[in-house]
């Protein structure tokens, strides 16, 4: 089973300028939570307690007043900073001394998921013997994407951004890897715009017959929030279910609970944390 799970947290968020210029994209509200909490939380969900986040150099500082080590959350979270940003692959050569030999999930800090059955599929993506897999959903826009073609569950063909079509599933930013990936992504070069590419490391896997893949139906959405106009939608989003339901979307300490990982009075902890908030308010909730 897979224990230990990274969040590449840095990046340069040039879209997002002016609001990326002294605060890192992941700290940026989606809507009542910062972004960081959406990846964060769905690495808890596959019951990976163990996790590494990577940020910017010099932005850890800001990283550690909301989210200082785990301990509030019965987890064990680590930070290694990246001089700059070489790529998604870098995560491992980075993240080497945190996995040791043993395998890892990634996910990427501005991807947003949700739906009923994630958890389900979640639980079958840290249960790989080896290889590695990735989470696919279908777009209307593929030539944005990194694209996988499928058969039989693996993956036949990916490639970034085609010019033209041969599927419309698009890779998703959370990746699940055998210890194979440093050694993979050591072995990459820089591509044309200078960065390690994930499909490259992707294919490595792929010309073994060892990439598989995980699809999230019609009743799941994956949404990447790289631009202000994803931002605003996913806020959306994250309100009308929360104000509909009122269920709280990536409330880190309720899954926490849930996993086991914490008691119903360790959360008080996090209310004085929060302080008076819509948040604590939820979590008063929780225990009452
Ligand atoms: P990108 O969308 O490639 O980059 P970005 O978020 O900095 O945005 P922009 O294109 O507007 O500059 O990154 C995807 C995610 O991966 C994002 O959460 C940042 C993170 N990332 C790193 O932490 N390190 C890296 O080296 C790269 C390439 C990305």
């Amino acid at each position: 089973m897979i224990k230990k799970g990274i969040i590449l947290s840095g990046g340069m968020g040039t879209r997002m300028s002016p609001l990326t210029k002294a605060v890192n994209k992941q700290l940026l509200p989606i809507y009542d939570k910062p972004l960081i909490f959406y990846p964060l939380s769905i690495l808890m969900l596959s019951k990976i307690k163990n996790v590494l986040i990577i940020v910017n150099k010099g932005q850890l500082k800001q990283y550690k007043k909301i989210i200082p080590d785990g301990k509030r959350l019965g987890m064990n979270i680590t930070y290694k900073e990246q001089d700059k940003p070489k790529g998604l692959p870098d995560a491992f050569i980075l993240g080497k001394n945190f996995i040791k030999k043993d395998k890892v999930a990634m996910i990427l800090g501005d991807n947003f998921f949700y739906g009923q059955s994630l958890t389900k599929m979640l639980t079958k993506c840290v249960n790989i013997t080896d290889g590695a897999k990735v989470i696919l959903h279908k777009v209307v826009n593929p030539k944005n994407f990194g694209v996988a073609q499928v058969k039989d569950k693996k993956i036949v063909k990916i490639k970034e951004k085609p010019k033209k079509f041969f599927s419309d599933l698009a890779i998703t930013g959370l990746y699940f890897f055998d210890n194979k990936v440093i050694e993979y992504a050591k072995k990459l070069k820089p591509s044309k715009r200078n960065e390690l590419e994930i499909v490259d490391l992707l294919n490595q896997y792929r010309i073994k017959n060892r990439l598989s893949a995980e699809l999230i139906g019609r009743g799941g959405a994956w949404l990447d929030t790289g631009s202000i106009e994803d931002f605003y939608k996913t806020s959306n989003f994250v309100s009308a279910i929360e104000n509909q339901q009122g269920f709280k979307i990536a409330c880190l300490e309720e899954i926490s609970l849930s996993n086991g990982w914490i008691k119903r009075s360790d959360i008080k902890k996090s209310i004085e944390f929060y302080g008076n908030c819509n948040y604590s308010k939820y979590l008063k909730k929780i225990i009452s």
